[in-house]
């Protein structure tokens, strides 16, 4: 995933350019461009690794243009380098794109512009975008106002893949066109100012009236007018949106880091979560969506389909799901559900789950599920993000942005509003008592001062993460929704800390991988379900006899005789318990890897939403 921004207006367009960048590079950082006009010419400077080195060339601030594009890179085709950084320029440097996304067909185009003796330069697919347009632009009569749009027009026609482009031209100094497919794309309006941008944050300081592109959209834009095309090219009329969250929320608010920014807004991203869903001695009141009885009594089976840590929110409800509407919960990663044929019909519900909106394969879970007759939910933390745009129904979590990588308060407001989502469900099968509903939905409201609560608790984190930093294999245990929460831990450990981790169910340890428990090693637990207390403590046991050290959270009474290093989390439903015993573990990945001095908020190799497959 990369991020783009473009601006026109009045102003010198570098220094908001950059500045947008700097917001956007949670997306993605391993090279980075801008690209003006000025003097006739189309000014280019490309950098290779983080958006602030491109930023320290002597040249950028000469950049005197009103109009431009810049690119912040996570790579797919072509290493990083300044040669494969965009923008990229046709052979005749009079067009110039940035382009996030992957055009599938580009050897093809690549080899029908080369025999149209078109040369190239780098190793990535997006350059054949700009000289198709340039190759396309020739074949338009040179008197069409809209010859440049069409030629945009045509070249992505010709494209297969996923792309959001912005296009600026020598032959019209005074435009930025800009077309979006699969890959998310605003843009901001204020009088004669113009900012494009991948995401909403990036323009947000600028202006709260923003237009999020659908896909198929084909944009012509200049400092006084945006105009929406169709795919005949008809003007189409568009409002913007007014976006009610500030800048402000999408800063570090004097966090080090955003991640434990984030990890900290978790009582209030869940409080907003909640929101008018649940009312003290009211029933849930999902007005985002209305699912009738008559559908969902037909309902033979639950499809929860994500990625990564969206994946084991969907672990972590499949258990209350199943318990308060007794309809079968299958949870499936995406890259694998689109592809094994499910056995879904009418009769099968699929919830997406996607913090970003954005990740390609849970995109594409969902429209294959579309077609096969199955109704459709989204989960997203992000308006107006492509998935909700896929989706029969679309349920926001309300986290506010969520900008490290490693995530975190969406996981936990994904299994509130999971958790609400299910009780809904019950509420209209009549499926429940009112007496477990109305203790699941009191427990719910309480979990924001619970996990205050469990966030003021960090000495013993701290401490055993200074332990445990320089391990190089650290496992997880859990059973039941504690095994949900042992995924998500190993996850998080692994991403921001580069140390290998594995989560197994506490049970099944002895079935292999207990070989692995040698003297010294770290295993973490996890017991919150006093129902298999004496197990998790018989199998944690059988970890420490064979030399393991251990680290306990629970809700339980444990002997520090056998377990001397415990954090005790505050008691909750065991069916809402993630998310509780997630918080400790989601600190203790954070301080493991600042103990390591890594950059917790831009992991290596990662991006913060992966929208290619
Ligand atoms: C989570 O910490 C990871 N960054 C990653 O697994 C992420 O959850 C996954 O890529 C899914 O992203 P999404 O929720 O935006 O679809």
């Amino acid at each position: 995933m990369c991020g783009i921004v473009g601006y026109i207006g009045n102003s010198k367009a570098s220094p908001i350019l950059i500045d947008g960048l700097l917001k956007l590079e949670y997306r993605g950082y391993d090279s980075a461009g801008i690209a003006t006009i000025e003097d006739h010419k189309i000014k280019c400077l490309k950098h290779k690794g983080r958006v602030k080195e491109l930023q320290a060339m002597p040249d950028i601030s000469s950049l005197e243009g009103h109009i431009g594009i810049a690119h912040t890179r996570w790579a797919t085709h072509g290493k990083p380098s300044s040669t494969n950084a965009h923008p990229h320029l046709d052979e005749s440097k009079n067009f110039a794109v940035v382009h996030n996304g992957i055009i599938e067909n580009y050897i093809e185009v690549k080899e029908f512009l080369t025999s149209a003796g078109y040369h190239f330069i780098s190793q990535t697919d997006t350059e054949v975008i700009p000289n198709l347009i340039h190759y396309y632009y020739f074949k338009e009569d040179e008197n069409d106002n809209l010859r440049f749009v069409k030629a945009v027009k045509k070249a992505i026609s010709y494209l297969k893949g996923s792309y959001a482009i912005e296009v600026i031209s020598l032959f019209e100094p005074d435009k930025i066109v800009v077309a979006r497919k699969d890959s998310p794309l605003v843009i901001g309006t204020q009088d004669d100012e113009k900012y494009i941008a991948s995401d909403i944050p990036a323009i947000l300081d600028h202006t709260n009236n923003i237009y999020i592109l659908n896909d198929g959209d084909l944009v012509q834009i200049s400092s006084k007018y945006v105009t929406f095309y169709d795919a005949n090219l008809n003007v189409i009329e568009r409002k913007p949106e007014v976006i009610t969250w500030n800048s402000k929320s999408a800063d570090k608010n004097g966090y080090e880091d955003f991640m434990l920014k984030e990890i900290y807004e978790q009582p209030v991203a869940i409080r907003e979560t909640i929101g008018t869903r649940l009312i003290q001695g009211e029933n849930c009141n999902f007005n985002d969506i209305s699912i009738p009885k008559e559908y969902l009594s037909k309902v033979s089976r639950i499809y929860i389909v994500a990625c990564g840590t969206a994946m084991h929110a969907g672990l972590a409800v499949k258990p209350i799901i199943e318990r308060l509407t007794s309809i079968p919960v299958e949870v499936d990663i995406s890259s694998e559900f689109r592809y094994r044929n499910p056995l879904i019909d009418k009769n099968t519900l699929i919830i997406c789950i996607s913090q970003s909106g954005e990740t390609a394969d849970t995109i594409a879970a969902l429209k294959n599920a579309k077609q096969m007759g199955s109704m459709t939910i989204a989960i997203s933390n992000v308006i107006g993000s492509s998935i909700t745009r896929e989706a029969d129904y679309t349920i926001y979590t309300h986290a506010g942005p969520e900008i490290a990588v490693a995530s975190t308060k969406a996981y936990t407001c994904q299994i509130t509003v999971l958790s609400l989502l299910a009780i809904y469900f019950a509420e209209v099968l009549g499926t429940e008592r009112q007496e477990i509903l109305s203790t699941l939905k009191n427990e719910i409201l309480e979990l924001p001062s619970k996990v205050s609560i469990t966030l003021e608790n960090t000495e013993l984190i701290k401490k055993f993460a200074k332990r445990i930093y320089q391990e190089k294999d650290i496992f997880f245990l859990g059973r039941g929704t504690d095994y949900a929460v042992a995924r998500e831990a190993s996850l998080k450990l692994k991403e921001i800390s580069y140390i290998h981790s594995d989560a197994y169910q506490s049970g099944e340890l002895k079935h292999g991988p207990i070989a692995l428990i040698e003297d010294n090693i770290t295993v973490v637990g996890i017991i919150t379900d006093r129902r298999l207390l004496d197990k998790s403590v018989s199998n944690l046991q059988e970890v420490i006899t064979r030399g393991a050290k251990t680290l306990i959270v629970t809700n339980q009474e444990l002997d520090k005789q056998i377990f001397p290093d415990i954090i005790n989390i505050p008691k909750v439903h065991p069916l809402l318990s993630p998310v509780i015993s997630i918080i400790p573990l989601q600190l203790l990945a954070y301080y493991v890897s600042k103990e390591k001095g890594l950059d917790v908020d831009k992991p290596r190799n990662l991006a913060k939403s992966v929208t290619v497959e």
